[in-house]
Parts: C-alpha cells; sequence; structure tokens
C-alpha cells in the first residue's frame, strides 16, 4: 500500500485530534498544516511534533496550501461554512477529501457538493461517527434481523451545554475565546465564531443525531417541520441564539422522527454518551439509550410485554487497538479509517457525498422551517 500524503486544513482541536489519528494507522503521512491563525497553527504544529516526532510544512492560508503543497487529500476541520467551498474546490484538483460534520449548512453547497463528488474520481467521506457506537450495531443488527418489526417512530437528541462557549475570535491572534461574556461583540477587537453564527439554529448540528437513526431505519428524509425557542438564550443570557429546536421529520420507509439540538441550556448528560440520546420504536420491540447517568439502555419486546436492561456499550467491539482513546468513545479512528480503505482498497465509504447530503439537507430544511414559523418543507433528493 502506498503511503499517502495528506494535509489538513483548520488545525484547531478537532483538526489536531484527526492529524494524530491519521499518523497512528501508519497508512499516511500527514505532510502539511494549513491554518489562518498563526497562534493556532504554531500550538497544534507543537503538539503534533511532540507527539509523532514529524513536523508537517506549515501554511498560513489556503491560497498558500494550494501553490506549495504536494499531497494526494485533504482533511478538512472548519467552520461547517467553509468546509463545502474547500472540499467542492479541493476535489475539482483532483484531491481526496475527509471533511468534518456538518459538512453543509446551505442548500446550494449541498448541491454543489454532489456535483463536485459526482464529476471528479476522488474519494469523499463524511467524519460522522455516531453511528459506530457499540448499541447503534445492535440497532443495526435487530432491524437487520426483523425483530424491531416495522420501524415506525425514531428519535434523538443533541443537547450539549458548556457555560462557556467559543463564541468569538480574537481578532489580533485568530484563537478562539471561550467566555460567557455577551458584552465581547461591542469590542473591535472580537469577532463571531462559527459556532455563534450556527448557535442561531442549533437544529444546524443535527446530522450527528440524525446519522445513527438513518443507519437504522434506512430511507431518505423527505419532509421536515420544525420549531425553536425564541432567539434570545434564557441560560447564556445576552447571546442571540435560540435554546433549543425540534424538528418532525418523516422519511421515505413510513417512519416517523423527531430530533432535537440545543447548546445553551443545562439538562444532564447521559450514561457513555453524553450529551446525546437515541430511542426506535418498531411494531416488535422498542429500544433506547440510557435516559440518564443513573438510567441503563433497554428494550422492550411487544410479544413479552416485557422492558429489559440491555449490556449494549459505546466502546465498538473490535480487537483493531486503533481505535482505543481515539476520541468520542473510540470512534473517531472510524472515519479515518474508512477515508484510507476507499483510497487505499477502494472500498465504498458509508458517509459518502450523497449519504453526507441526506443528513446536512433535513437540518438546512428545519432551520428554514422554523424561520417560518413551523412550515412544512420538502427535502430536495439528491439521488
Ligand atoms: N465529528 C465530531 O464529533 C466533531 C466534534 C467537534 C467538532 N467537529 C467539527 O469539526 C470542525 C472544526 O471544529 P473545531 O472545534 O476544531 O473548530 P475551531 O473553530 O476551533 O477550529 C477551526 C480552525 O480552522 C481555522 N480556519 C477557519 N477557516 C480557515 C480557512 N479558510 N483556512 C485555514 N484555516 C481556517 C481557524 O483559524 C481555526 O483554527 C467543525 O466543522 C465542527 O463541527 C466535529
Amino acid at each position: 500500500m502506498r503511503m499517502l500524503k495528506i494535509a489538513l486544513i483548520g488545525a484547531g482541536p478537532m483538526g489536531l485530534s484527526m492529524a494524530l489519528n491519521l499518523h497512528k494507522t501508519g497508512r499516511a503521512k500527514v505532510v502539511a498544516f494549513c491554518d489562518h491563525s498563526a497562534r493556532v497553527l504554531a500550538d497544534s504544529l507543537a503538539k503534533f511534533t511532540e507527539t509523532t516526532g514529524e513536523t508537517p510544512m506549515a501554511f498560513s492560508s489556503y491560497d498558500q496550501l494550494i501553490k506549495n503543497g504536494k499531497y494526494d487529500g485533504v482533511m478538512l476541520a472548519l467552520s461547517p461554512e467553509t468546509q463545502p467551498k474547500l472540499a467542492v474546490s479541493e476535489m475539482n484538483r483532483g484531491k481526496h477529501v475527509l471533511c468534518q460534520v456538518p459538512v453543509a449548512v446551505t442548500m446550494d453547497d449541498c448541491h454543489a457538493l454532489i456535483k463536485a463528488a459526482r464529476a471528479n474520481d476522488v474519494v469523499f467521506v463524511g467524519a460522522e461517527q455516531a453511528h459506530c457506537w457499540h448499541f447503534f450495531d445492535k440497532w443495526r443488527e435487530m432491524a437487520a434481523k426483523g425483530e424491531l418489526g416495522h420501524i415506525i417512530f425514531a428519535e434523538g437528541e443533541y443537547l450539549h451545554y458548556e457555560p462557556k462557549w467559543d463564541w468569538f475570535v480574537d481578532k489580533q491572534t485568530g484563537q478562539p475565546v471561550m467566555t460567557d461574556d455577551p458584552s465581547l461583540s461591542q469590542e473591535e477587537r472580537y469577532e463571531k465564531s462559527w459556532r455563534h453564527r450556527v448557535f442561531r439554529h442549533p437544529i444546524l448540528y443535527l446530522p450527528h443525531t440524525l446519522n445513527p437513526l438513518l443507519t437504522v431505519t434506512g430511507g431518505r428524509i423527505t419532509k421536515v417541520s420544525c420549531f425553536g425557542t425564541k432567539e434570545e438564550s434564557y441560560t447564556s443570557t445576552g447571546f442571540q441564539v435560540r435554546d433549543l429546536e425540534t424538528a418532525m421529520m418523516y422519511n421515505d420507509n413510513d417512519t416517523v422522527f423527531v430530533v432535537k439540538t440545543g447548546f445553551t441550556s443545562p439538562h444532564g448528560f447521559k450514561a457513555g454518551t453524553g450529551a446525546h440520546w437515541y430511542q426506535i420504536k418498531g411494531t416488535k420491540a422498542t429500544v433506547e439509550w440510557a435516559r440518564s447517568e443513573i438510567d441503563c439502555p433497554k428494550r422492550f419486546d411487544a410479544a413479552t410485554k416485557e422492558w429489559t436492561a440491555e449490556d449494549w456499550g459505546v466502546q465498538p467491539i473490535s480487537d483493531d487497538p486503533l481505535l482505543k482513546d481515539s476520541g468520542h468513545g473510540g470512534v473517531d479512528m472510524i472515519p479515518i479509517l474508512a477515508f484510507l480503505d476507499a483510497i487505499q482498497k477502494g472500498v465504498k465509504p458509508r458517509m459518502d457525498a450523497l449519504a453526507c447530503v441526506e443528513l446536512a439537507a433535513p437540518a438546512i430544511a428545519a432551520a428554514e422551517s422554523c424561520e417560518q414559523g413551523g412550515k412544512l418543507i420538502e427535502v430536495p433528493s439528491f439521488r
């Protein structure tokens, strides 16, 4: 297998984590880091070199990278507003792309991604990984064996409160500013971060929730309606963001979905999955993840009318030492391996461009529905 050369664009916390995971595989070399914050670039490069002993080239702009960098593909870990533009540009230059998620926050970007992925003989993988948690393997297995019956309902939430988010970027250093102080928006030195902009409609972060559910239910989301609280947080006071958005969705397998997201009000974590929670109701059985840290995963069988506590876990059952400690319960390595397998072995990735836009588009439709007071929106088909 030829060692691949990969450049990282966006060297913040997620980008650095991807670079370290990629290095661990021994199947690819991280040849360049690109970030337009000199401080972030230097800090992340120093940490990468300290851990791996390697020093990739450093670029402070995308233009510089493409002019001087020599590589087979890129890993993108930046704002979901910017990722699709760079992904399209790189695919059109014949480069493979592993893209962080959400892969897009506008319908135009969804269309552009699909167009570029179809026009070029390159690999595109979206870094969704929640579907790799062990209990989702179990739920997919049950669905495939018919043990759930017809799935009539799927629900998920991602309610991730932090007292301080990186609401701003310091224009002088390009570094994120973790704060709970909204008054920084009055100061010339700071600008809103992408999280600040995206949290106006937290439902745009829905793909993390929809992704694992759809791998069990199958089908494509066709219709969406969404409501949210007012555009002013009750807890993170002074921030013009919605504490909660909840979308009702329908797919072409006749399943109803309820999915909610929020980042600015506290709701308590769940055992193993932190801010994420899921349940699926079929005509023969219901499966649900622990609702809190004092609850456990469980299953209800219609035949016996009994609930049973289940020992499903989060960490994938795998002998592969690469997965352990890779992040998010051991699943962060999985998109990276899928990316390498697709390029080096021709294995079709589960999270290809179509799968990714079929997660992003319902979220975009939900945000639009919320703007229009819950109006029903049809989600375009990209098939
Ligand atoms: N899959 C997951 O579980 C998961 C978890 C966390 C974050 N993410 C995703 O990862 C991405 C990055 O998250 P983060 O927390 O590291 O964000 P971040 O904002 O901390 O880091 C992004 C970095 O990209 C740089 N950047 C932005 N635009 C650039 C450009 N045009 N050229 C070069 N550099 C640029 C910024 O300076 C910043 O250092 C986001 O899309 C986020 O949604 C995914």
